[in-house]
């Protein structure tokens, strides 16, 4: 079968919004780098395969991560292709967003941190002081007219400090709220978030004051858990999803994080539910099973093999 069969399920959002991560979280692992000119085509097949909004790149230390030092060369090789299209980026501070405002972006994307730990490893901040960091850029950007979205990453659990207390989670996103972020993306950084911890943490993040329309999520796979949490958040109200094209990706800086989500798992689920996403499937599978030969190696997502068994 090249589809599955459509049946609805009550509860569930007409339409949801697909938060294409491919270029930037899957892309930010890969230890060989990358030809800019590779990752221009990706962006270009993304946009072909009819996602509407791709997170293109990282204007962050290029020593920190070397494999997204060609943030502004990408952009300058996509500038024609992106028509209607949300083409996000990350910045931690703001030499990043003058590098991102420089090229014309009209979205970024702070990152916090949950916990103490991955906030010294991932920002070199302390969990307090990241948002010091992040306030001017969020100011500046809100000033030059662009929308914000913030991270909030080991919302489920951190790999150094083990559980991570649903208040503290709480916290760090009222606090990007506050500040100015028009979005909160709820990073499952490692994986081992399950369903009813993705629940009760909507849940509370409503009543500390996030609305759930203001919330995504984002779903690494290490524990298979990412399509039945992310069912679980659209139940709730959610409706944009971080998925990452044939399941690549996992931060440089955070112990045993795999893929994320793969963009073709979650298209086949909506596709099956009647879920409307604008995103030709089939196209997506091609995207990612030419990229794995970039990258020379097989995709993880279910869905790109069996597609590809025909
Ligand atoms: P630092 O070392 O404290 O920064 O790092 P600094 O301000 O002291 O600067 C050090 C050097 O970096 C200087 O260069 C700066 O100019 C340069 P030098 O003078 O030594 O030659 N620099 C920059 N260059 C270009 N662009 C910039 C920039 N900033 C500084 N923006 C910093 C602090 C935040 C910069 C660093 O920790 C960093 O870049 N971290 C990024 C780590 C990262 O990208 N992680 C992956 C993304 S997060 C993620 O994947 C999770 C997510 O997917 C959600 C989830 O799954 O949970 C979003
Ligand atoms: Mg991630």
């Amino acid at each position: 079968m090249r589809a599955p069969q459509r049946v609805p399920l009550a509860g569930l959002p007409e339409r949801v919004e697909v938060y294409e991560v491919g270029p930037r979280d899957g892309l930010q692992n890969e230890s060989a780098v990358v030809p800019v000119e590779t990752k221009a085509e990706f962006v270009r097949r993304l946009v072909s395969a009819g996602l509407r909004t791709v997170e293109t790149t990282s204007f962050v230390s290029p020593r920190w991560v070397p494999q997204l030092a060609d943030a502004a060369d990408l952009l300058d090789a996509v500038a024609a292709d992106l028509d209607g299209v949300r083409a996000p980026v990350l910045v931690p501070n703001e030499k990043g967003l003058a590098r991102a405002l420089d090229k014309g972006v009209r979205e970024v994307a702070v990152f916090a941190s949950a916990t103490e730990t991955f906030a010294q490893r991932n920002l070199n901040r302390s969990l307090a002081d990241q948002f010091d960091m992040f306030e001017p850029v969020v100011r500046g950007a809100r000033e030059a007219g662009l929308a914000v979205r913030g991270y909030v990453s080991m919302c489920f659990g951190d790999p150094w400090e083990g559980e991570v207390p649903v208040g503290q989670v709480v916290e760090v996103a009222r606090r990007l709220h506050v500040l100015g972020c028009a979005e909160i993306s709820l990073g499952d950084t490692v994986g081992t978030g399950t369903p009813g911890h993705v629940s009760v943490l909507l849940a509370e993040l409503a009543a500390a004051g996030v609305p759930v329309e203001r919330t995504a999520v984002h779903f690494h796979d290490t524990y298979g858990q990412a399509l039945s949490n992310t069912l679980t958040a659209l139940r709730a109200g959610v409706t944009t999803v971080d998925a990452s094209a044939g399941g690549l990706g996992g931060c440089p800086y955070a112990k045993s994080a795999t893929g994320n989500l793969a963009t073709e798992d979650l298209v086949w689920m909506l596709d099956g539910l009647g879920v409307r996403t604008g995103v030709d499937l089939e196209a997506l599978a091609a995207t990612s099973g030419w990229m794995a030969g970039q990258l020379g190696r097989p995709s993880p997502s279910r869905t790109v093999q069996a597609l590809a068994q025909g």
